[in-house]
């Protein structure tokens, strides 16, 4: 009962670099964004309207924009109405807001308790759609939080719920620390497939604990058919102690394509993408498909 395509929303130039500790050069990021979209990526998070005091590295996001590959669809992160204005003076069509579900890492992240950020969010996400915005929404932290431990799994859908009404094209369900297991992951996403059955919804794994594929497969079992995934499975939110690389984009590929479910992302333009942004951030990349192709 799989589906027979999965899209993917390649989140490597935001969630894979906003966490590096040295600047990488802005015409860095531009090729690893074009190399990207060779390699058939057609959904992307390109860069985020943050503070450049809280994240540094995402300080050319003004310019990053600009560079938006045609046919893809370039989001950018915004965390309050400072950065979607700052949002609205450039080209882009795109917007990713994110909340916390818990409260405790919202005010890290974004200096606010979660229904301070729903209540700036709520008329921000409506003017936007009136402006035909495609409007996502990142819920971090929906299964287990860095600060409080467990989330239930009622507080994640009622939020999501809130965005829904808002009126958001897409979820983007994250397991922000990489603690979620295989049947965790398979009994939230059954339940919003369910609840809320006309939203796009995206699974975000990150791979800490190793379960990320597990979780994919899980999720996909559930009927998720959009998944969130870092090229050299780079990325981790410098507010989420320990929160290591998403899951990565050529393995998420390589699995699907071996069980037969279409991605139009070619494999090797995958590693060539990576190769631009390899030489530049501080970790080595050991994702299975990337080591295996360097071993001829
Ligand atoms: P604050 O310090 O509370 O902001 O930060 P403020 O409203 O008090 O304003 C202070 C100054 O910041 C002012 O400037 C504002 O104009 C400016 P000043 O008057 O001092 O010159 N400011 C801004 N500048 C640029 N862009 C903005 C902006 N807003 C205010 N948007 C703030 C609050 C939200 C700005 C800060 O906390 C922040 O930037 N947080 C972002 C944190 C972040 O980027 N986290 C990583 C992304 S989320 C993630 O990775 C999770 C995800 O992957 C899913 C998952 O895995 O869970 C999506
Ligand atoms: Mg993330």
């Amino acid at each position: 009962n799989f589906p027979k395509e999965v899209v993917i929303i390649e989140v490597g130039p935001r969630d894979g670099l906003q966490n590096e500790p040295q600047f990488v050069d802005t015409e860095i990021k531009k090729a690893f964004i074009q190399k990207l979209a060779a390699a058939g990526i057609k959904e992307m998070e390109l860069t985020s309207f943050v503070s450049p005091k809280w994240v540094p590295q995402m300080k050319d996001a003004g310019e990053i924009v600009q560079s938006a590959p045609e046919g893809v669809r370039g989001i950018v992160l915004a965390p309050n109405r400072k950065g979607i204005e700052r949002v609205l003076e450039t080209p882009c069509k795109s917007v990713a807001v994110f909340v916390g579900v818990s409260n405790t890492f919202n005010r890290k992240n974004i200096n606010k308790s979660t229904r301070e950020s729903m209540e700036e969010l709520q008329p921000a996400i409506e003017e936007l759609k009136a402006k035909n915005f495609f409007v996502r929404a990142c819920i971090s932290t929906a299964f287990y939080c860095p600060y409080e431990g467990k989330i239930q799994e009622d507080d994640t859908l009622a939020l999501c719920r809130e965005f829904v009404a808002a009126g958001v094209d897409e979820l983007s369900v994250a397991d922000t620390i990489g603690m979620a297991a295989p049947h965790e992951s398979y009994s939230l996403f059954s339940r919003l497939k369910e609840a809320l059955p006309d939203v796009l919804l995206a699974a975000h794994f990150h791979d800490t604990r190793k379960m990320a594929l597990a979780n994919t497969y899980a999720a996909l079992e559930a009927g998720v058919n959009r998944f969130d995934s870092s090229a050299g499975g780079l990325g981790g939110c410098p507010f989420a102690p320990g929160a290591t690389g998403n899951v990565a984009t050529e393995d998420v590929v390589y699995m699907l394509g071996r069980m037969g479910i279409e991605t139009s992302i070619d494999l090797d333009k995958l590693v060539a993408a990576v190769d631009t942004v390899a030489p530049v951030i501080s970790r080595q990349i050991d994702t299975g498909y990337y080591r295996l192709s360097k071993q001829g």
